[in-house]
């Protein structure tokens, strides 16, 4: 099979599509027809980990260490990336219970990576569910990450009904899947994003937008009872003020400071803050695709690469340019979408 390998750490150009062997699949696994995949930060920066330095880990520096040596040291100990995926059944190993040959899944593969290929094996009772009915393979390949991470780290926060929540860093894959899931759940929604962005953020169904190159939304004079902030770049003293009384300072990236600032605040009354790491789980996926099919959440892409192009839908997502996903597809169709 094709699959887009990398031996090296570096720039996009590591990237190379090469002839591999196809996995087999195990007695509980199915093996997958990939149609779909994306290329998320997640990719970019597990393609060059050696450039994350402690400084510019988005975690504890405790976590530092494990995270480089699970990705390799000095060269990647993975070498296949991607970590979404949709595609066909294509076998079942003898135990499977819960697929069939043609059944069209959807799924993710976390860390452990490997859907920048044409095959792919998954346990069946791993991250794969039946693909959302109203959803082509493109799409459905870019729900998982976001969705599975909003919706553990909102549920983290005990958002409420009726609730004023405040998104920062609303237009990325966390952002954008946290104003639909906070919207779904009752919450009147202010996503912050940038100028190019904003449209995007109000198509995902934000009441409010914030562009944060022109508003500090610390300074502003509103306040909210969640404020979620996904890449960790405001901070809680500056928050603070647009908190209500018990008000949540929510953090997908954090470093030990805003551990101690969750340990301290939550022995005194008032505002908290809470540093959550997403555990995901295969309830939360099959919730996500039935929230799917009752259109609450949708899947808004940017841009479709054919596999042989991946190191070019690198270049783009690293270059930040992304406004939605970016996809990667298994056939050359190289088909461009805006939506
Ligand atoms: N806690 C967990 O379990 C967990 C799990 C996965 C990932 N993470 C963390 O989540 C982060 C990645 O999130 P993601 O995948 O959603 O990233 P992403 O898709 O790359 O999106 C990041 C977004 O942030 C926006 N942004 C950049 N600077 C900003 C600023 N100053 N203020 C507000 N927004 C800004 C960018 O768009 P604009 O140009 O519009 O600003 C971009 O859309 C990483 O730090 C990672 O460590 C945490």
């Amino acid at each position: 099979m094709k699959a887009v390998v990398y031996t090296e750490y570096g720039p996009p150009d590591v990237l190379q599509l090469k002839e591999v062997e196809k996995p087999a699949p195990g007695d509980n696994q199915i093996l997958i027809r990939n149609q779909a995949t994306t290329v998320n930060i997640g990719d970019i920066w597990a393609r060059n980990f050696k450039a994350i330095t402690p400084a510019r880990f988005t975690m504890p520096l405790p976590l530092w260490l494990p995270s480089r040596m699970y990705f390799g040291f000095t060269k990647p100990r993975i070498s296949i990336l991607g970590s979404e995926f949709a595609g066909e059944v294509e076998a079942v190993g003898k135990d499977v219970k819960r697929f069939r040959k043609g059944d069209q899944v959807f799924g993710y593969r976390g860390q452990s990576m490997g859907a920048n290929a044409e095959y792919l094996c998954m346990p069946e009772d791993g991250l794969v569910s039946i693909k959302p009915v109203n959803m082509t393979y493109e799409e459905a390949a870019t729900v998982p990450y976001g969705a599975l991470t909003a919706l553990n780290l909102l549920r983290k926060a005990n958002i409420q009904p009726g609730q004023k929540v405040l998104i920062n860093g609303a237009s990325g894959s966390i952002g954008s899947a946290a104003v639909q899931f906070a919207k779904y759940f009752g919450a009147e929604v202010t996503g912050v994003c940038s100028t190019p962005r904003l449209e995007f953020v109000k198509a995902l169904g934000a009441d409010r937008v914030i562009d944060y190159t022109k508003e500090d939304f610390t300074r502003n004079g509103e306040t909210y009872d969640l404020i979620f902030d996904i890449l960790g770049k405001s901070s809680f003293s500056s928050c603070k003020n647009s908190l209500k009384q018990n008000g949540v300072y929510l953090l997908a990236s954090f470093k030990s400071k805003q551990l101690y600032q969750m340990l301290w605040t939550s022995t005194t009354p008032g505002k908290k803050v809470i540093c959550a790491l997403s555990s995901e789980n295969l309830k939360d996926l099959l919730f996500i695709k039935e929230l799917v099919e009752a259109g609450r959440i949708r899947s808004i892409i940017d841009r479709c690469y054919p596999l042989e192009q991946t190191a070019e839908a690198h270049r783009y997502v690293e270059n930040g340019y992304k406004t939605g996903s970016v996809i990667i597809t298994m056939e050359n169709n190289n088909k461009k979408e805006k939506r």
